[in-house]
């Protein structure tokens, strides 16, 4: 070690020199650090105490904290503490868990009508909701419901092919439901498929031929083409065996409302009637339990504004 002046004050260099006059101030650690780095050390070792912490052999340090209870398969287990019996018995018995399970309780002990004029009820029905509808329906249905024309009908709009109360939602859901309807190609000769699809048409005020219109009405109306059967006279759907409303200006099939001009709305209609439908929407009990398909329907239910 040597001195060397710098303006006036004395400081120590480490004596090193290089280029014959750089050399290498002294400058001892500030204390601050110093201290700060002894702090960390001790508290490794605290840690070490207190925690699991060093490997052994196959096993590991299991340190003294405070044991943690929790349930497996309906035994209780007590373990020393780590993060991961921590998380168990968080969601077992944990603040969050154990109101959940309550509100839970709740919705499974009440009435539809109960549960849609309680917001607190609503509120949590459709957070649960979402996330069950994100999880097991959104991939055919879309995340908000939207649907796709001609797969997956749309829930957002009160249009509804089995029933639009919670009880009918509720079933739709638990047991699923097969749209099924014929295929007309081999039924029905060219110039009776034309007449068929004009009178499909005319119902929701769409038709430009009138003598098509009526003699489709015959075939639709009649056992000719016994489309009543399923749809109704009117042709406004029977909710029982899901069939289409015909009369209004949703379809869920026929994407006729973004057609353009009548040959095109013809040819998607006249596509539905020659090939029919046969789609399903699985059945989701066994695989959700009641109060999960509890909440989904209060969800669906208000997807569509409640009605
Ligand atoms: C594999 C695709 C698929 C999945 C997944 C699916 N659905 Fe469906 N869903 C359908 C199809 C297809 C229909 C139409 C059935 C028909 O044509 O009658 C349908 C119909 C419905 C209907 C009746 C609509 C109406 O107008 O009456 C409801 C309600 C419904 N789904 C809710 C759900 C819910 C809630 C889930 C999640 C638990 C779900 N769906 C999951 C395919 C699916
Ligand atoms: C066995 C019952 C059944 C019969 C018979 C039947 N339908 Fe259907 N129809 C259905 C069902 C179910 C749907 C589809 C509902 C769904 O899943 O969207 C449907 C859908 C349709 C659609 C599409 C509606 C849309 O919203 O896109 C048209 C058009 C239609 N039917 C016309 C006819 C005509 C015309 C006849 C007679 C020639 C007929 N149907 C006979 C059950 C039937």
């Amino acid at each position: 070690m040597s001195e060397t002046k710098k303006t006036g004050q004395t400081v120590q260099t480490t004596g090193h020199a290089w280029d014959g006059d750089i050399q290498e101030y002294n400058n001892p650690i500030p204390r601050w650090w110093l201290w700060s780095f002894y702090a960390t050390v001790i508290f490794a070792i605290v840690y070490w105490i207190f925690y699991p912490a060093w490997p052994i052999g196959h096993s590991y340090t299991p340190g003294v904290m405070n044991t943690i209870t929790y349930t497996v398969n309906g035994e209780e287990k007590t373990t020393h503490w780590n993060t991961r019996a921590l998380l168990v018995r968080d969601m077992q018995t944990g603040e969050a868990a154990v109101k959940q399970r309550k509100h839970m309780q709740e919705v499974a002990n009440a009435s539809f009508s109960a549960i849609l004029s309680d917001p607190k009820m609503i509120d949590f029905s459709s957070k649960i909701g979402k996330v069950l509808f994100e999880d097991n329906c959104a991939a055919c249905h879309g995340m908000g419901g939207q649907g796709v024309v001609g797969l997956f009908p749309n829930l957002v709009d009160d249009d509804w092919l089995w029933g639009g109360r919670t009880e009918d939602i509720q079933n739709t859901i638990s047991a699923g439901h097969i749209g099924f309807m014929p295929a007309f190609d081999k039924t029905f000769s060219e110039q009776q498929m034309d007449d068929v699809t004009e009178f499909v048409l005319s119902l929701s005020g769409q038709a430009k031929d009138k003598e098509r219109v009526a003699r489709g009405k015959v075939l639709f109306t009649g056992e000719g083409g016994g489309c009543y059967y399923c749809h109704n006279q009117q042709g406004t759907g029977i909710k029982s065996v899901g069939s289409a409303n015909l009369t209004d200006h949703i379809w869920t099939i026929a994407d006729v409302a973004s057609q353009k001009d009548i040959m095109a709305k013809r040819t998607r209609v006249r596509e539905v009637i020659s090939h029919g439908v046969n789609r399903t929407m699985p059945t989701w009990k066994g695989r959700l339990s009641d109060e999960e398909i509890k909440l989904l329907t209060v969800y669906v239910y208000n997807l569509s504004g409640g009605k």
